[in-house]
Parts: structure tokens; C-alpha cells; sequence
């Protein structure tokens, strides 16, 4: 895991690009996995920026994520469509079977659980992510095994 030297190092390498700190931020996920607030810190002196406004940009994209992703990173939509075929009754299972809340991870780092708004596969849902792959009808079980 790259420490502070080496995040100031990568975010000050996007100085002068278009859309600048989203892209630092987008980096610090590539090589950290998540965003910590010395990284929010980091981004803010770079840019001269105000602490508030880069954690605006982080808690806009979902992808920004603030604390580890478990090896196995599960992600159900949540909007409208998959709601109206069972998203939501899916993610209740998930969260009991796992013990884990939307946006937790489990203790031992070995699966995430997070909510995502549409992955453009609308008509065969429940739509889910487990990793990169994406699952249509999902299930409980699939999403398990
Ligand atoms: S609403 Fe779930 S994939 Fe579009």
C-alpha cells in the first residue's frame, strides 16, 4: 500500500489536467483501494482546495469509496426497475446472510455489499455486480456461492 509520500507524489502528478483532483481521487482508488481522510488532506493542500470540497467530490461518486472493499464486492441495483422485480427484498437477504449493512464491509475484509444505480441491464433484473462481472436475475444464491 502506497504510504503519504507516495499518494502526495500521485496526486501531484494531475496538476495541470483537466478535472484534476476527481482524477487524483480516481488514482488513489487504483492504488489504495479506498480514500482515508489523510488522503482528503492530501488532495486539498495539492489543489488548494478546502477539505469540504474534496469531500463533496468523494461522497458524490460512488465509486469514491472511504474504506476497503471486501475480495469479494458485491454491488445490487437499486433503482427503479430492479426495485419493481425484487432488488430490494434481494438486498435484505444479502444483509442478513452477511451481516453486513449496504456500505459495510465484513470484519475479515472478505465481502463488501453496496448499492448501485443502474447498470444499464434494466429489463433482467435484479441486476448485480459481484467483482467486475455482472449477474442478471440475480439470486441469493448466486450471489453467495
Ligand atoms: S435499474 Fe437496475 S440495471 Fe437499470
Amino acid at each position: 500500500m502506497p504510504n503519504s509520500e507516495a499518494i502526495r507524489e500521485l496526486v501531484a502528478a494531475c496538476v495541470g489536467q483537466v478535472g484534476a483532483p476527481v482524477t487524483a481521487l480516481r488514482k488513489i482508488v487504483e492504488t489504495h483501494g479506498h480514500i482515508e481522510d489523510e488522503h482528503v488532506s492530501i488532495v486539498a493542500d495539492v489543489f488548494n482546495l478546502s477539505l469540504a470540497d474534496v469531500r463533496g467530490i468523494v461522497s458524490f461518486y460512488a465509486d469514491f469509496r472511504t474504506s476497503p472493499r471486501g475480495r469479494k464486492h458485491i454491488r445490487i441495483c437499486q433503482a427503479e426497475a430492479c426495485q419493481s422485480v425484487g432488488s430490494r427484498a434481494l438486498t435484505k437477504e444479502m444483509t442478513e446472510a452477511l451481516g453486513i449493512a449496504l456500505g459495510e464491509t465484513s470484519e475479515d475484509h472478505a465481502v463488501s455489499l453496496e448499492g448501485v444505480y443502474c447498470l444499464g441491464l434494466c429489463a433482467s433484473g435484479p441486476c448485480a455486480m459481484v467483482n467486475e462481472r455482472i449477474l442478471v436475475h440475480a439470486t441469493r444464491e448466486e450471489l453467495l456461492t
